[in-house]
């Protein structure tokens, strides 16, 4: 069809757009130069699942890709992480034994606390070594805190578990602890903790907004989790946004250095919320599940793997997070080279 009857047409008729978006979309060079996102192996965190007493590493069936470490492996990974150029690395422990106070989580030999030792002496200060602050790998009932006699988490009482476990974590080399069991008071106490043993080095990583979510389900495999119910008596209702503000800003005053959002992707609008108001760093955790969404989906051939993974972890960057944790971290660091 010829337009030259429209271009004629002034005034009343229909008129081609003098603004046209789509100039800055027409190749590659333009597209990269005018990107307001890029991504940075630098603002990536790998969260690592370790094993006490295990030989060989171990498959997670519900996240395909990922395994539970081994001593040796994890040390490996951590290498290959600096190597990457990784911002950090998030450990998690997961014990051969397990009871109701997460005894494990406190001893120096647990396996977090090896752990902890093993991989600080492998990157010393070239990776942010950072470990997850919470009971629930190391109780037999699943919880991230003690109970009451009659089966509710007591927040208080965990606090002074929370703060003997962030001791033995700064003991063992951490640079920050990451504590995530919604307790309230969490941070407050165990910053205090650190301060009072003259550990004002070791920094919190603080999970700030934490929801109840669904999307947790591969990692009670990876933690090998004894959880029966639910947590929503401690993190928060996915209903909710307001609220997570409130938790932030308690987080910060209580001392926090860093906050954040978890999960990431079906809470974006919270990430951007948080981002918007407070000026401290602000992380978001890509979960389990929406690592085994994308996986699952590209398997089946039904989702472009690598064009899937880059967007998600883009998106969340876009919402406003600095630092992303994420099981493709590695990855995703190798293929931005
Ligand atoms: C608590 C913790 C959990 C995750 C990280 N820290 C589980 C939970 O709160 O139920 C989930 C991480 C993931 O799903 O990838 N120790």
């Amino acid at each position: 069809m010829s337009t030259a009857g429209f271009s004629r047409a002034v005034g009343s008729g229909p008129s081609f757009p003098s603004t046209r978006p789509r100039r800055l979309r027409s190749t590659p060079a333009l597209r990269r130069m005018v990107a307001e996102t890029r991504l940075h192996p630098a603002d990536l965190v790998l969260p690592v699942f370790v094993k006490e007493g295990l030989s060989e590493p171990a498959p997670i069936a519900s996240m395909p890709g990922v395994v539970q470490h081994t001593r040796e492996s994890v040390r490996k990974a951590a290498a290959e992480a600096v190597a990457l150029g990784l911002g950090g690395i998030m450990l998690f422990g997961v014990p051969e034994t397990k009871d109701a106070v997460g005894s494990g989580a406190t001893d120096p030999d647990g396996i977090l606390n090896v752990v902890t030792r093993d991989v600080r002496a492998e990157v010393g200060d070239d990776l942010v070594v950072m470990a997850d602050l919470c009971l629930d790998e190391f109780t037999d009932h699943g919880h991230c805190g003690v109970l009451t006699p009659g089966g509710e988490v007591d927040n208080d009482a965990t606090l002074v578990r929370y703060a003997e476990m962030g001791l033995a974590l700064a003991d063992a080399g951490v640079h920050m602890v990451g504590p995530s069991g919604m307790m309230d008071g969490q941070v407050g106490f165990v910053r205090a903790a650190l301060d009072h043993a003259d550990r004002t080095d070791v920094g919190v990583f603080a999970y700030s907004a934490k929801y109840a979510s669904a999307f947790y389900g591969p990692f009670r495999d990876a933690v090998e989790s004894s959880l029966t119910g639910d947590r929503r008596a401690y993190q928060q209702d996915p209903a909710n946004g307001a609220e997570a503000l409130r938790e932030v800003a308690l987080d910060i005053a209580e001392g926090a250095d860093t906050v954040m959002v978890k999960p990431a992707m079906s809470y974006l609008d919270v990430v951007a919320r948080v981002a918007d108001r407070f000026d401290v760093p602000v992380a978001a955790y890509q979960i389990s599940g929406e690592y085994s969404m994308i996986e699952g989906a590209a398997a089946h051939g039904w989702i472009d793997r690598e064009r899937a993974i880059a967007e998600s972890v883009l998106s969340i960057r876009r919402a406003g997070a600095s630092i992303v944790l994420t099981y493709w971290a590695a990855e995703l660091a190798a293929s931005l080279r």
